[in-house]
């Protein structure tokens, strides 16, 4: 099928260079000229392991494109999927400006066509509050009038850092269409066609109407943020009254109606989805006149738990950073990516910042996306590209990220490049026994600190 992705981010391009990869022509269209570039040149304007080889391969065998050409990716299009961004607005609402500007602009090349087209199918990929995708069909019908198309709208679930295995091996597919009983519905019968590929191994394909696929993704993202904020919650009671996170974990998570599964305390969740998403769904609370108490606590509990990391950190140097040197593990929101939008470490980095505190970081993928955000943020922080060199002459060591790399370090090497031997551990991957004999003081999340000779006693 000839296929277009409106938008080369991190969900536009790797559903491209999958669509392609199952023998679609797939054009990929942006509106910045250096991510247009690269792709055409093999180059991967964003990190997603598996994503550079596979684009390669797709661009050489000329079923992939990249374009800033409006018209060469709308005109022989039969399916075009709405990737594009949808940030929490000013008012934490969902900021609809990208996906109506795409609506827009798609309208115009349909109007254009005029009659004798086959219809296009317009796909709302882009996470959007329920009656988004309703909203962009009847926008478009306004500048086409009768003209022939169709709207679905095919929530995406990747992960960033497993996208392509995500992708290619979906838990589920999940597609709106206007018309979910009808056995000749174009729009379901082009989504089957174009996942056939995906589903074949008895991944499940779901039909249904266009509200409740626009409302799976987001109960399902705040389902996922609603467990880890409950983790932590629990995890900041463990500290008040002396028990260990991870002794609860397993007695909780050993229990089959459990799970084990994103019920790990940290430092709160990040990146471009759940807090935005969880937003979303209280301002579609707003909007219905409905409180949405339960996403609100997820929400708050969320920017607590930056906070209250915070805090220990300022408490370990009692109550001031002035002249200290923090060195930071990890930029991104998470491992095996270079996003860092909404990154717990930016949060705790610019706090030490405003406390006074000097900071030098290390993040062997996200230092770019990083250093921008923090240039962003007004935020001076010195990017150092080895791990133990970013240690030097540092007061402490903040676990930011779970890197790999951070799982199993040379404990000597860190003591030796840092200042006092302390580790503020944001992704407990210590031991807290190894810690207190190697001499190192350790705070992580929901179990109680090691603490050395000379320093104050707390949780
Ligand atoms: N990142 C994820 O892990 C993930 C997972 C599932 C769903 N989503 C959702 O998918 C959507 C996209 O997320 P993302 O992370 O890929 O965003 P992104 O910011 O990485 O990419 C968006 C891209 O769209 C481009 N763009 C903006 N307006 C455009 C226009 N009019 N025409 C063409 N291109 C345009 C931007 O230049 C950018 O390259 C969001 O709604 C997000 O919530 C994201």
């Amino acid at each position: 099928m000839k296929l277009t992705m409106v938008g080369t981010g991190y969900v536009g391009l790797v559903t491209g260079v999958c669509f392609a990869n199952t023998g679609n022509d797939v054009v990929c269209l942006d509106v910045v000229q250096d991510k247009v570039d690269q792709i055409n040149r093999g180059e991967c304007p964003i990190y997603e392991p598996g994503l550079t080889d596979l684009m390669k391969r797709n661009l050489k065998a000329g079923r992939l494109v990249a374009t800033l050409d409006k018209d060469l990716a709308y005109e022989d299009a039969e399916m075009i999927f709405i990737c594009v961004g949808t940030p929490s607005g000013a008012d934490g609402k969902a900021d609809l400006k990208y996906v109506m500007q795409a609506a827009d602009d798609i309208a115009a090349v349909i109007k254009r066509l005029g009659s004798g087209q086959t219809p296009k199918t317009v796909v709302v990929k882009s996470t959007v509050p329920v009656g988004t995708t309703l909203a962009v069909r009847d926008r478009i019908r306004q500048t086409v009038g009768d003209l022939p198309f169709t709207v679905g709208d095919n929530p995406e679930f990747l992960k960033e850092g497993d996208a392509i295995i995500d992708f290619n091996k979906p838990d589920r597919v999940v597609c709106g269409v206007e018309h979910p009983d009808d056995p000749n519905d174009l729009t379901a019968k082009r989504f089957q066609e174009v996942y056939e590929p995906f589903t074949r191994n008895g991944h499940p394909i779901f039909i249904m109407d266009i509200p409740s696929a626009e409302m799976v993704k987001y109960a399902s993202n705040n389902f996922l943020a609603t467990k880890i904020s409950f983790i932590n919650e629990m995890a900041m009671l463990c500290e008040q009254f002396g028990a260990n996170i991870n002794r609860v974990r397993e007695g909780m998570c050993s229990d089959s109606r459990i799970g084990h599964k994103f019920l790990y305390p940290g430092l709160g969740y990040g990146g471009s989805c759940f807090p935005k998403d969880t937003l979303a769904v209280i301002g579609m609370g707003d909007q219905a006149g409905f409180d949405t108490q339960l996403s609100q606590a997820v929400h708050d509990v969320n920017q607590r738990q930056r906070k209250l990391f915070f805090d220990k950190i300022l408490a370990h140097y009692s109550g001031s950073l002035a002249g200290k040197t923090l060195a930071f593990w990890g930029i991104a929101f998470k491992p095996n990516t270079d996003d860092v939008r909404e990154a717990p470490a930016l949060t705790l980095m610019q706090l030490a910042h405003e406390h006074g505190a000097n900071i030098r970081a290390y993040d062997s993928v996200a230092d770019k996306t990083g250093k921008q955000s923090l240039d962003e943020m007004g935020v001076p922080a010195e990017i150092v590209s080895d791990m133990y060199d970013c240690l030097e002459g540092c007061d402490g060591v903040v676990i930011s990220t779970d890197w790999d790399e951070f799982k199993a370090p040379d404990f000597t090497r860190m003591g030796q490049r840092l200042v006092e031997r302390t580790v503020f551990d944001g992704r407990n991957l210590y031991k807290r026994d190894q810690m207190a004999e190697l001499g190192f003081s350790h705070h992580s999340v929901g179990r109680p600190s090691v603490t050395q000779a000379g320093e104050p006693q707390r949780a």
